[in-house]
């Protein structure tokens, strides 16, 4: 049988009417077991990967979206509105086009990896670039939802989150069971709280026989919920999770308390480190907000944080070439030379 995508797949979680169903067969995606790092940073535990930047649109805002467009469609709503740092707005845009629908989004200028704006623009979406920040952005957003006719997308839609939900689910139905540590970049701070939310559901249910504790990982210059403070200039080199003001800052504060986890930050050097880590020694590519989990996992093992033995999962929350930029400046220019034999030898190492 094909692949029915999140929504007829976890049909009892999502429900839904059928002729509303939007997907792009999204969900589904590969945890790999990573040797890699495993390998180079001497990590005494099983370290798992969710591949998440392999959902259609490239990140996890899909399994989202889906359920988000799909009840709106089922609510009749002909337009959708969200702000965002990118991925979000690559992913309504899409799911907006494919349900035939008008979809509105409003970014930070400037401050968006243009393989996102791109993917909002080719799929059709009215583009508004604000001279302000996302937080800035989502107030304007938010305000502009309360008009009928018109539903934000945002996470603080409760579709997105019980959508999003379904990445736990994967993971225990791949490892059996629910791994002992779940580590994750928080920027808005939803994705935390749909994946504790998820693998609760699934411990209610007896499919897994535990709960990991969730280590979320904020960027050091734009780390609120670490900090307590509103950021109002929030910094990273990591744009997807350049957010100040959290939307799901108090849920995303108790899932890490409940679950005997924690929020903590790394600085942009250890985020680059391990985005070009995870590229050069598991060979996948991550976006650079993606990194933070991988980055805050390296950071933990140092300070002797793992006994040895736990099982880790860390969720790349996006694909690397969303933000080519990044990956350009951090590696070594390419050899430019005449298209001869010897020319290429001269430079050939291995
Ligand atoms: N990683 C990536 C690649 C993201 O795009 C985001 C959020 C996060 C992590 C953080 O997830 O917000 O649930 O804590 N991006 C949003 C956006 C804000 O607009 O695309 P979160």
């Amino acid at each position: 049988m094909l692949y029915p995508g999140l929504i007829r797949q976890y049909r009892t979680y999502l429900p839904v009417a059928e002729e509303a169903v939007v997907t792009l067969h999204e969900g589904r995606t590969p945890l790999f077991e990573s040797k890699g790092l495993v390998k180079k940073f001497n990590l005494p535990i099983q370290l798992y990967l969710k591949l998440e930047g392999l959902n259609p649109t490239g990140s996890f805002k899909d399994r989202g979206m889906t359920y988000a467009v799909s009840k709106a469609v089922e609510m009749g709503t002909k337009a959708i509105i969200c702000a965002s740092t990118g991925n979000t707005s690559a992913s309504a845009a899409a799911y907006a086009a494919r349900a035939g629908i008008a979809a509105m989004v409003v970014v930070p200028e400037g401050k968006i990896a243009l393989g996102k704006l791109s993917q909002a623009q080719i799929h059709g979406a009215q583009v508004f670039q604000v001279k302000g920040n996302f937080d800035e952005a989502l107030a304007v957003v938010k305000k502009i939802s309360e008009q009928d006719g018109i539903i934000l997308v945002n996470s603080i839609n409760p579709h997105r989150l019980l959508g999003q939900q379904t990445a736990a689910f994967e993971i225990v139905e791949d490892l059996g069971d629910a791994p002992d540590y779940h580590f994750i970049p928080v920027g808005n701070a939803g994705n935390i709280v749909a994946y504790y939310r998820g693998y609760t559901r699934y411990f209610e249910e007896g499919k897994a026989k535990q709960k990991p504790k969730m280590c979320g990982f904020q960027a050091a210059g734009s780390a609120p919920i670490v900090l307590n403070k509103i950021i109002e200039h929030p910094e990273t080199v990591a744009s997807a999770i350049r957010i100040g003001n959290p939307a799901n800052w108090q849920p995303a504060k108790e899932v890490a308390k409940e679950s005997g986890g924690f929020i903590d930050k790394v600085e942009d050097e250890e985020i680059l480190a391990a985005y070009e880590a995870v590229a050069q020694v598991d060979g996948f590519f991550c976006e650079p907000a993606s990194a933070a989990s991988i980055a805050g996992l390296i950071k933990k093992a140092k300070e002797g944080f793992f006994k040895g033995g736990e099982k880790v999962v860390c969720t790349l929350t996006g694909h690397g070439l969303k933000d080519p930029d990044q990956a350009i400046a951090l590696s070594p220019k390419p050899h430019v030379v005449e298209a001869r034999v010897e020319a290429v030898l001269e430079k050939l190492k291995w």
